[in-house]
């Protein structure tokens, strides 16, 4: 297959930040991508409608004027969060969502919940009125091995959480582990979850055999192969509870190369073009709408885009940035280790 027209696909978790990194990242999310989840943890984090209303106009202030893109914005749940705000939030459009950070998980979390049962109130509320919950799904618990902190997640948050609430509408985001597919897989179509494009292609040998790469850390952290392989099954199966969720994450290269460096794997750019390559690795581009764009939209119960892209495959590979500028320094993009030759096809070329 030479060149393949899919509906334009969405991306349900990134990360634009704010200020001269939104600026420079956020065309390479709007180029490819109709609408996105746009997660909540700046610094202060989007707690409130107010928040939200003023960064969607952060957003669409940055957005290049040809580029037609939809910011699909939520809020950030505290233990104070105040349930009337948010549904009022969710009612008038202004948020599509709420996102969930056990405090501590990761970049820019601290103010997220300690203890769930402080936030039982708004995950009622949104509960009677609809209003999805992303998850990032991680334990915060210093005894639990990084690797295994998904998978004690679902038997100690989630599954308790899924069946005092089982009407309660819940992205289980940027899945890493067999255990988080086959959970996700035995549940009701109300439950969903993201994959990113990286945990598609790496796994930790990625991040630490041969050196530290600190470009490739991220959280959740990527497992081993057998992970890898159990999320290349779900993305490329068609299921619709599986989505893209990019998980695109820039930090500022000083921020990442030191020697606490932050997670977060920027992917904006190639994404779309690295997600071919998987899918026709897996024999399976028949299905790759399916995941860019179709079970996303299915699940958040919103029309699919009806513009098309169209991707190509080049015969001689296709040639990215390793980095991409901002006013505030150079942020590296995702290297997949690998020739890519699919493109997407811009109007203009
Ligand atoms: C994200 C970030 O940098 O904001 N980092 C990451 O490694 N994915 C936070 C998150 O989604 O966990
Ligand atoms: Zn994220």
């Amino acid at each position: 297959m030479k060149t393949l027209t899919i509906r334009r696909p969405d991306d349900w978790h990134v990360h634009l930040r704010d200020g001269a990194v939104l600026q420079a990242v956020l065309p390479h999310t709007s180029r490819d991508f109709g609408r996105a989840i746009i997660m909540p943890n700046l610094v202060p984090p989007v707690v409130t409608k107010a928040d939200a209303l003023a960064y969607r106009d952060r957003i669409m202030a940055a957005l290049p004027r040809d580029h037609a893109f939809e910011p699909l914005m939520t809020l950030y749940v505290t233990e104070t969060t105040d349930p009337d705000d948010l549904e009022s939030a969710f009612r008038d459009g202004v948020v599509t969502a709420a996102k969930l950070y056990p405090a501590g998980a990761t970049t820019n979390s601290q103010s997220g919940v300690r203890d769930f049962e402080n936030a039982m109130p708004v995950f009622e509320r949104m509960a009677a009125i609809g209003m999805p919950l992303c998850l990032h799904g991680e334990v915060t618990d210093p005894a639990i091995d990084i690797f295994d902190r998904e998978a004690v997640f679902i038997d100690r948050v989630l599954d308790p959480l899924r069946r005092r609430l089982p009407e309660l509408r819940i992205v289980m985001e940027h899945l890493t582990t067999r255990d988080g597919v086959d959970y996700v897989s035995g549940q009701s179509a109300n439950l969903g979850a993201t994959i990113t494009t990286h945990h598609l292609i790496i796994n930790r040998n990625a991040i630490l055999a041969g050196g530290i790469r600190p470009h490739y850390y991220c959280l959740p952290v990527a497992k081993r192969e057998e992970h890898r392989l159990a999320l290349r099954k779900a993305a490329t199966s068609g299921d619709p509870r599986f989505f893209l969720g990019t998980d695109s994450a820039p930090h500022l290269d000083p921020l990442k190369e030191c020697a606490c460096g932050c997670a977060g794997i920027f992917s904006a750019t190639n994404t779309i073009s690295c997600l071919a390559h998987v899918f026709e690795d897996e024999g399976a581009l028949d299905r790759l709408e399916a995941f860019t764009s179709l079970n996303g939209p299915q699940f958040y119960g919103l029309p699919a885009n009806e513009e098309r892209i169209t991707l190509r495959r080049e015969d001689e590979p296709v040639v990215f940035p390793s980095k991409i500028d901002t006013a505030d320094g150079p942020v590296t993009l995702f290297d997949p280790m690998f020739p890519i030759h699919w493109n997407v096809v811009r109007q203009a070329s």
